[in-house]
């Protein structure tokens, strides 16, 4: 059995785009490739990690990582790796060469630590590119609140860009200590805070950091008994006006499959009026969607002040 031939034409594609930049070479959940909607690969010099969502044949794995190598050992690429995701806490497997000692993804300049260790998600997330470029245009001298802020990479994004200050808030203290090693490993010694809370507890802290120029709100679609987006994204968009500075511009991120963007643009319109609406991000193009509505969704906003 034989890879098919225009998951290679893709991965050359993109490996011919990045210049050493870390991106998503194939990306088979776009439901562009037929049958192929269980196969992630991703590029993390000197690392290239195939994802699969889905058992497959042995031996359709060992041509596909054959056809692979040929294509990226050339480019000094010394590691093969697989991820399971459809197995529960695997850590990713070695398929050839060996996987970095300290693996990163790199963009635009700068490095963010990726965790191999078997949880489902690697601590970066590729399909954020156009949102992290989309700060670094307008963070310099700015206070920026980024909510949901997990490994914190929009925070080094933005202290590289000049942002005055980034306040990052998550549940997950060991998300955030991830994020403070990659603001160490980017230089960046000072000016983000961390706060490890349950943001529907932090209401009262946050206003009281307040007002934020750019705000940056990027939840999980569903985490049970943390955040579920069909019933809780409205009480965070309610909150948000009370957080914002005149003419702040702010960035809200919908991944969910089963929500289209109509659903953030209704909420923002009945709950923070005084929110708007400036436009979608596009992805990044590896991420091309056959349904652009079920893939990520990026929306900008400007806040206006009412006249009183
Ligand atoms: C999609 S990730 C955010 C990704 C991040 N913005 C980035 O670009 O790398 C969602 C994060 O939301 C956090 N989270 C979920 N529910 C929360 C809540 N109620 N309060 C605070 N953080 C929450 C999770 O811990 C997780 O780190």
């Amino acid at each position: 059995m034989s890879s098919p031939e225009n998951l290679l034409a893709e991965v050359e594609n993109n490996l011919a785009g990045t210049a050493g930049d870390a991106c998503r070479l194939f990306h088979g959940r776009g439901r562009r490739f037929e049958g192929l909607e269980h196969v992630s690969i991703d590029y993390f010099h000197p690392l290239v990690l195939i994802t699969l969502f889905a058992e497959v044949e042995q031996d359709w794995l060992d041509q596909l990582s054959a056809d692979l190598l040929a294509l990226i050992q050339p480019l000094g690429i010394t590691g093969l790796g697989l991820q399971w995701r459809n197995r529960k806490d695997v850590p990713v497997e070695v398929v050839w060469g060996e996987l970095p000692h300290k693996p990163t993804a790199r963009e635009r300049g700068l490095h963010y630590g990726l965790q191999l260790g078997g949880r489902q998600n690697l601590g970066f997330f590729l399909d954020m590119a156009m949102a992290r470029q989309w700060l670094a245009e307008r963070a310099a001298d700015r206070r920026v609140l980024n909510l949901f802020a997990y490994t914190c990479a929009f925070s080094v994004v933005a202290r590289a860009a000049g942002a005055l200050s980034v306040v990052n808030l998550d549940m997950s203290a060991s998300a955030l200590r991830q994020g403070q090693q990659n603001h160490q490993r980017n230089g960046i010694l000072d000016g983000s805070r961390f706060l490890s809370h349950d943001l529907f507890r932090s209401w009262g802290k946050l206003r009281r950091l307040a007002p934020f120029d750019v705000l940056v709100v990027d939840p999980p679609s569903r985490q049970p008994g943390s955040f579920i987006a069909e019933k809780d994204y409205r009480r965070v968009i309610a909150k948000l006006p009370g957080l914002c500075a005149d003419g702040a511009e702010l960035l809200l991120c919908l991944n969910s499959p089963h929500l289209e963007s109509a659903f953030l643009r209704e909420l923002v319109a009945v709950h923070a009026p005084d929110l708007e609406f400036q436009q979608r991000l596009p992805n990044p193009p590896q991420f091309a969607d056959e349904n652009p509505e079920l893939s990520l969704k990026v929306l900008s906003y400007r806040y206006h002040r009412p006249a009183v």
